[in-house]
């Protein structure tokens, strides 16, 4: 049951208070700042306070609440009009005010706020508490480290790596290290929304703006207020919202669907992508001027097999995360089981060794044949007009080659029986493929 501390000199009004939140809360109650301050041993949720109180005053004791109870909100009671000391205490960290004398109704909606509010701060509190990114290569720690500088800039960062390196690990990091780590960190996979709907999930809408709109709706960034957006894979984005989103990103501001004025927003911007945007650009499939805008800071997340090193910290990681203990995480670790998962290709990066990581524990056994991964896979060589039929032609051979060798475990013999292939002409063959 919420905590709700009642701090009022006036007999009258603090015992109305009293009966009138009893009904819901758990209430105790001070007749001045000081007797409060006795009270916070109970850690009230929320602290209902009136300003003018005999010694200690209402605004000096937000400050005490703020550093003994940090996680309370306060609502201040002000005296009718009394806007500059409602300003004052709002800018001390009070979750509100409210006038005298007071409406009830606006009470309880206010108290019904800062509960929300609360529940919110508790869920993010403990999202931080958990949040790790392990990562021991210098690779890895250059990108972080230069993550670090923009976190505290609150500039636009694009973040670029192939699929599944950890785009939205390193956005979640730049978050967690800025200012705004209390607020929300609300991720937008702009691929995964349809474009029909996009703007209306953004930017929210007023009621009565399109049939079926009853009531308005707030858009994802007005619910990210004071916290981080994080647009994934941007390169997705319809094209007719980018300049709406340059705006956005350059003045804060946006309207709703249906809206006639402009709203302010007091958001940060992450963006990811796996796809060449400056081609896009060329292409004009993506907006030049967003484009120069949110990629004045950008970090690259190298691939996994690029930052093998990091291979030992994430696997015991993910098997402990995933509940490995005792034997299985011994034999998983292993330096023979490291060195095998050190020598995969991991196309799909840290996800595709948490997963695997995930499939030992599940079926309680560690996989030493490193011809598993390749099985169903598929041999994916990039065609490019820049390169010559040639360097195509030893790419996509080199890789048939490779799998080959895997399925014979590097048994070069057996492998020219199953290719029907002249040893020699094998061993020439591999030479020159650089295997
Ligand atoms: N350095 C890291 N430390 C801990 N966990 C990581 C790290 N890198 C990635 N992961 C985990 O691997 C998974 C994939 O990471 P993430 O979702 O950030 O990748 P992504 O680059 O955004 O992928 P996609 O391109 O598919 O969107 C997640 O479960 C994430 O928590
Ligand atoms: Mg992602």
């Amino acid at each position: 049951m919420t905590r709700i501390l009642i701090v009022e000199d006036r007999d009258a009004l603090r015992e109305m208070l009293k009966d009138f939140l009893s009904e819901r809360y758990y209430v105790f109650d001070s007749v001045s700042a000081e007797e409060g301050e006795k009270n916070l041993i109970h850690y009230p949720d929320i602290v209902l306070c009136d300003l003018k109180l005999p010694g200690i005053s209402g605004l000096d004791f937000i400050d005490i609440v703020k550093e003994k109870c940090p996680e309370s909100e306060v609502i201040i009671m002000t005296a009718f009009g009394d806007i500059p000391t409602a300003v004052k205490a709002m800018k001390k960290g009070a979750f509100d005010f409210i006038p005298k004398p007071l409406d009830l109704n606006l009470l309880s909606v206010l108290i019904k706020k800062a509960e929300k509010s609360i529940s919110m701060k508790r869920i993010i509190g403990k999202e931080n508490a958990e949040f790790q990114i392990i990562g021991e290569s210098s690779v890895f720690k250059n990108t972080l480290s230069i993550a670090l500088k923009y976190a505290a800039a609150n500039v636009p960062v694009l973040i670029s790596g192939e699929s599944g390196s950890g785009k939205e690990v390193v956005a979640k990091y730049i978050h967690l290290n800025s200012d705004r780590k209390e607020n929300l960190f609300v991720p937008i996979n702009s691929a995964a929304i349809p474009a029909s709907l996009f703007e209306s999930e953004l930017f929210g809408y007023s009621k009565g703006s399109f049939t079926g709109a009853v009531t308005s709706k707030k858009g994802l960034i007005e619910i990210a207020e004071g916290g981080t957006v994080f647009f994934d894979e941007i390169g997705d984005l319809p094209l007719n919202l980018q300049p709406k989103i340059l705006r956005l990103i350059e003045n804060g501001e946006y309207q709703r669907i249906g809206g006639e004025e402009f709203l302010k927003a007091d958001v940060r911007f992450l963006f990811a992508t796996n796809k060449n945007l400056k081609q896009l650009v060329e292409e004009k499939k993506f907006n030049e001027g967003l484009y120069r805008r949110i990629s004045t800071f950008t970090v690259n997340i190298p691939p996994l097999r690029e930052r093998v090193e990091d291979i030992p910290a994430l696997a015991e990681y993910f098997l402990k995360k995933a509940g490995a203990t005792g034997k299985l995480l011994d034999t998983a670790l292993k330096s023979e089981s490291v060195e095998n998962l050190k020598r995969l290709k991991w196309a799909g990066n840290v996800r595709e060794l948490k997963n695997l990581m995930e499939k030992w524990v599940i079926l309680e056994k560690v996989v030493f044949d490193n011809s598993f991964e390749t099985e169903g896979d598929i041999i994916a060589v990039e065609l490019s007009p820049d390169k010559t039929f040639k360097d195509i032609n030893y790419e996509f051979e080199r890789k048939i080659f490779e799998f080959y060798l895997k399925k014979h475990k590097g048994n070069k013999l057996a492998l020219a029986k199953d290719l029907n292939m002249n040893y020699k002409t094998l061993l020439n063959k591999l030479a020159r493929l650089g295997l």
